[in-house]
């Protein structure tokens, strides 16, 4: 009783006297052998939020940060897991956006990694109702970022070039079609395996990192997404004078955006991109690609695919195994 008051206390959004949820807790900083499946305090939802009961929860490079705890600001014991699809379980005071019930899918300020969860409810969008809750926990990090830097930051409009870097990951995947989506010709990277699934999300050119010299397939390039840590400075030369770079593994080097004589701007932030992706996935303009699942007690599994920075799609914890596949 006093272990799950002191987790109660330190977990910050749970009532002394609440019920208990299954998670996948970090104690001590690590790598992904530090998760544990255990009880957790079921969280409350304070001003603004919505209760979730997950159904299932995506796995992003960023829980592999926070579980080591180099980044995000995290305190322990903490509960990894910014990806979640489920369905609203309580209403939090002033939350009016949703109803008991409703399908939802939602960035979470981590706390993803459990049977239920407390999000914002302007973090939350309803499901897409052509996507499986599998599907759709893969996307709030990965499409919410390919929306905001291709749309919201880049202005991406019919008939620009876009190159997206990493275009077989979990936001590169999104990126590409939703580039596709707005009239743009696209390129994109990846190694020789995921040449195929580059196609199959409908870029024009795919070009294979490995075999290939970036110079000699993009030239004169619009807008350059990069999304792979350490590799900014092949970008520079791509890109028309005027163009656009986006990185979200980093900011450019501004002597060199001066230099080339393009753009590097931030990503922008002008609200949940979630509503917009799900007209896009309910037009069928866009699709998960999922690679992998694992039943939520295998999270260090996921972690450990995820931290190798190859992952083909998005990979999906299945938190209520029977509604996983549902849509
Ligand atoms: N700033 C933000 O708001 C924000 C938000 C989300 C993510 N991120 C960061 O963005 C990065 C990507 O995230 P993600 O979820 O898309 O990762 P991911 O799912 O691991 O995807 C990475 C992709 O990059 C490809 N790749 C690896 N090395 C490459 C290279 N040298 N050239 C071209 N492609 C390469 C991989 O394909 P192959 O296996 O074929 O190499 C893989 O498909 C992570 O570092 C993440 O932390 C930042």
């Amino acid at each position: 009783m006093f272990l799950a008051a002191l987790m109660t206390v330190a977990l910050g959004h749970a009532s002394v006297f609440g019920q208990m949820m299954k998670a996948m807790v970090v104690h001590q900083f690590g790598g992904p052998e530090v998760l544990k499946y255990e009880d957790a305090p079921r969280p409350q939802p304070k001003e603004g939020e919505i209760l979730v009961r997950v159904i299932a929860a995506g796995v992003n490079p960023v829980d592999t940060y926070v579980t080591a705890g180099k980044g995000g600001n995290a305190t322990l014991p903490v509960i990894p897991g910014r990806d979640v699809a489920g369905v609203v379980e309580e209403l939090g005071p002033g939350a009016t956006k949703f109803k008991k019930g409703d399908a939802v899918y939602a960035y979470s300020r981590n706390g993803g990694f459990a049977e239920y969860v407390a999000v914002a409810e302007k973090d939350a969008a309803p499901k897409p109702a052509s996507l499986t809750f599998v599907e759709a926990a893969g996307v709030p990090v990965g499409g919410g970022t390919a929306w905001r830097a291709l749309v919201d930051t880049a202005h991406v409009a019919p008939g620009q070039t876009v190159l997206v870097q990493g275009g077989s990951g979990g936001v590169g995947g999104l990126a590409v079609q939703i580039a596709k989506a707005r009239g743009a010709k696209v390129l994109a990277t990846a190694s020789t395996a995921n040449q195929d699934l580059l196609k199959e999300l409908g870029a024009d050119v795919a070009i294979d990192y490995t075999k290939q010299k970036l110079e000699d397939v993009a030239k004169n390039v619009d807008v350059v997404l990069e999304t792979v840590r350490g590799q900014i400075d092949r970008d520079y030369p791509l890109l028309k004078k005027g163009g656009c770079l986006v990185s979200i593994v980093g900011p450019a080097d501004p002597a060199k955006v001066e230099q080339f004589g393009i753009q590097a701007p931030p990503l922008a932030d002008v609200g949940s991109p979630l509503p917009k992706l799900t007209k896009l996935f309910d037009a069928k303009k866009l699709k998960v690609i999922v690679s992998q699942t694992f039943p939520l007690s295998e999270a260090a599994k996921a972690l450990e695919q995820v931290g190798t920075h190859h992952t083909r799609g998005k990979i999906v914890l299945k938190v209520k195994e029977d509604d996983a596949e549902k849509r």
